[in-house]
């Protein structure tokens, strides 16, 4: 199919948009939420009332729908469809979060690649996706969703998944429009709790939460969602300063901008609106294209508004094109329909899956490992237990934002290390104590619903899974966070393990028998008081389709963990936000001691993550000592293998500046490579250092400054690396 470029479907829109009624131009803008228990939409569709849909994804619906705008609408519009594909479609791979300890772009790109290659043979032309908040509370739980604390990991995979999802252009074969969201500062909810207001200065908008999306622009997103939550006194949807001026006017957005779900109508219920008409008019007028309605929208009080004079026809007519011309690069006015009988080989193409795998023992975090107890041998333990909720459950292999994946394809850690072992050992899986939410979430008719055990079962369940243990030559715990403690609405003000995991874990130990942890979550949880007491520990996130495969064969020793944390771990709720780029206060020596009652430095610092071999890394040399402003210089060190197994390391390099006309963070990620290396194996690794790097927005001179002077620079394989040298920027 021919390419359609920006200036021509602008062209083609007009032209459209010139023959369009006022109700049919609201109804282009409006989506509507097509799930099976919401009111028909058939009569609206075919009134050209509506111009998007969410939450279809079967084709043979998703062409009902398109047939009712194409054939029985007056200008046979096509419909747009969005779905929220988040990590995957039917294969599902690691959370955003576990996609981002791979600290690899190539892999995570191609992970999308293969989600919209699903979604586009199932009729979806655009995925509410990535999340590229920055989330340094893991309290919120959407920090899932997202790439973690770091502004530059976070603009890394923001680009890389937004390559992934849409291609080199829009309108790419096979691929669809990616949505960055939540325009902007969502991730900054105070104490994590979901949805509350967030105030920003205009240096952490500038320098943390903005970069992420500049790189996602940069990368050609065609849409971008607006955020629910007040932002500095107003809500995000209404914000103009954002949308129109900050997005479009400065970064140069061009796509369009769709509002968060309910998000105008939410205006209302914020008291911030009136009524809404008043809600519709602030959101267009700010800069949102599209109403994302959850039930009446409120975008159909836009024809009365221009009627009444109180919208221009221009502001209306914008928005609509911007639609448009989506649709039109999308070539949804040459192919509206999808194949039906093309979509399953894709669904179930075993590509996806063998990729699936390579995500999942990509991402792993091995987080702890006293003696080298990991890897184990197989056959070794004739016996083994694998204990926990999550260690056989098909959710909680998948982890949030997930509504149609293969569930006989899901591989938990329990199915996984069974088919590792067969032959070899045997193995019995007990679940031990359930795990539910203690407050509901409202969204529990998306998820799946376990049945409570009366007392007797729970009871039963518990000395089942102890007697396992007892049994065992070595007992594999899998704990941590259920799906649905974790994402939208699944904020913690407790990080310890939830539930009655604790207590298994301790009648576990007390058996006495060889014991490793398997964590399954979608943040970091409080496990101070388990690591002295478990040898080894194994970050999993929520790993997806293939992760019980990727778990068994990482505990065998197949494969070496080389994943990172792309967020610091404190050791404690208490010490949260602790993100590793807080700048170094006038008692910089007292970092680890600022509470009285305890320390103040990390469980684990951000970029942390073992291996089962161990690498050397060379103090590394600068080309030149000074830096001219828009030339660049580069940074060569050298990391050999010195272990007996191969296996992968993240090579980071951190920037401070001294001194300046403001106080930057006392460390900042500015670049890094994940290197895979034989024992004895070396290799060099080159950074290079340019002005963009070390340059920041300045609040009081409201400009982008480089500041001359000293800088600091370290390399190694976390925030507290150690391997330093100094650059003059001239
Ligand atoms: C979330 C969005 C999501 C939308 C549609 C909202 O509640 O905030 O991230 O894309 O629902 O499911």
């Amino acid at each position: 199919m021919r390419q359609i470029n920006h200036a021509e479907a602008v062209h083609r829109a007009r032209v459209l948009i010139s023959q369009m009624t006022l109700t049919e131009k609201s109804g282009q803008i409006s989506q509507a939420f097509a799930a099976p228990f919401m009111p028909p939409l058939d009569d609206a569709v075919a009134a050209g009332r509506l111009g998007s849909l969410l939450f279809v994804s079967d084709p043979a619906r998703i062409n009902h729908y398109q047939r009712l705008a194409v054939e029985q609408s007056r200008l046979g519009i096509p419909l747009l469809f969005g779905f929220d594909v988040i990590h995957g479609l039917r294969t599902i791979f690691p959370v955003p979060l576990g996609l981002a300890a791979s600290f690899d772009p190539d892999l995570v790109e191609q992970a999308q690649a293969a989600a919209a290659a699903e979604a586009r043979a199932s009729g979806i032309h655009w995925a509410f996706a990535p999340m590229v908040d920055i989330a340094r509370d893991p309290r919120w739980g959407r920090i899932v969703e997202g790439a973690g604390e770091d502004p530059h990991l976070g603009s890394v995979m923001a680009a890389a998944q937004v390559r992934g999802l849409q291609g080199p252009e829009l309108g790419t074969p096979g691929r669809i429009i990616a949505g960055p969201k939540h325009f902007l500062g969502y991730g900054a909810a105070p104490g994590g709790r979901d949805y509350e207001p967030v105030s920003l200065s205009d240096a952490e908008i500038r320098n943390v939460y903005l970069p992420p999306f500049v790189a996602a622009i940069r990368a050609g997103a065609g849409n971008i969602m607006s955020a629910y939550m007040d932002i500095n006194q107003q809500p995000a949807v209404a914000a103009k300063w954002l949308l129109d001026d900050l997005l479009r006017g400065e970064l140069g957005f061009t796509g369009f901008v769709v509002s968060d779900a309910n998000g105008v109508q939410n205006q209302i219920a914020q008291h911030f609106a009136v009524d809404e008409a008043d809600a519709a008019l602030r959101a267009l007028n700010a800069g949102n294209d599209m109403e994302m309605a959850m039930g009446p929208n409120a975008f159909a009080r836009l024809p009365a508004l221009v009627e009444q004079g109180q919208l221009p026809m221009a502001t209306l007519d914008l928005a609509v094109e911007r639609v448009l011309v989506a649709k039109i690069r999308m070539g949804l006015f040459e192919s509206p329909f999808v194949d039906e009988a093309a979509a399953e080989p894709v669904l179930a193409d075993p590509k996806h899956r063998a990729l699936a795998q390579v995500a999942a023992e990509r991402s792993l975090v091995l987080l702890h490992n006293q003696g080298n107890c990991l890897p184990l041998t197989p056959g070794v333990a004739r016996r083994v237990a694998v204990i926990g909720p999550l260690a056989d459950s098909v959710p909680d292999t998948l982890g949030p934002w997930v509504f149609v994946p293969d569930k006989r394809e899901t591989v938990t850690v329990a199915r996984g290390i069974a088919e590792h072992l067969a032959g070899r050992a045997t193995v019995e899986v007990q679940p031990g104590v359930q795990l539910h939410r203690m407050m509901p979430s409202g969204l529990e008719a998306f998820g799946p619903r376990l049945k409570p055990w009366t007392a007797a079962e729970a009871e039963a369940h518990f000395d089942a899974a102890v007697d396992a243990a007892r049994g065992a030559d070595q007992t594999i715990l899998v704990l941590g966070e259920a799906q649905s403690q974790s994402g939208e609405r699944a904020s913690a003000s407790d990080l310890t393990l939830p539930g009655g995991q604790l207590e298994l874990l301790d009648a576990v130990l007390a058996t006495g028998k060889p014991v490793v942890l398997v964590l399954l979550a979608g943040r970091p949880l409080d496990i101070s008081a388990l690591v002295p007491r478990v040898p080894a520990i194994l970050m999993s996130w929520y790993p997806g389709t293939r992760g019980g495969t990727a778990v068994a064969r990482t505990l065998f020793g197949d494969i070496n963990p080389g994943g990172k944390l792309p967020v610091t771990w404190p050791r404690h709720v208490g010490q949260v936000p602790i993100h590793y780029g807080r700048s170094r206060t006038h008692t910089p020596d007292r970092a680890d001691s600022l509470y009285h009652d305890g320390p103040s430095t990390p469980l684990y610092p951000f970029g942390h993550g073992l291996s089962y071999t161990s690498f050397q890394i060379e103090p590394p040399v600068l080309d030149k000592a000074v830096l001219i402003p828009g030339e660049h210089v580069a940074i060569t060190t050298r990391i050999t293998n010195i272990g007996s197994h191969s296996g992968d390391e993240v090579v980071q390099l951190y920037v401070h500046q001294r001194a300046g006309r403001a106080m930057r963070p006392a460390r900042e990620l500015k670049a890094f490579q994940r290197v895979s290396l034989e024992p004895g194996e070396s290799r060099e690794v080159r950074f290079v250092i340019d002005t963009e790097m070390l340059s920041y927005w300045h609040s009081g001179e409201r400009r982008v400054l480089l500041d001359p002077g000293q800088f600091d620079l370290w390399i190694g394989t976390d925030a507290h690396a150690d391997l330093h040298l100094t650059l003059i920027v001239a």
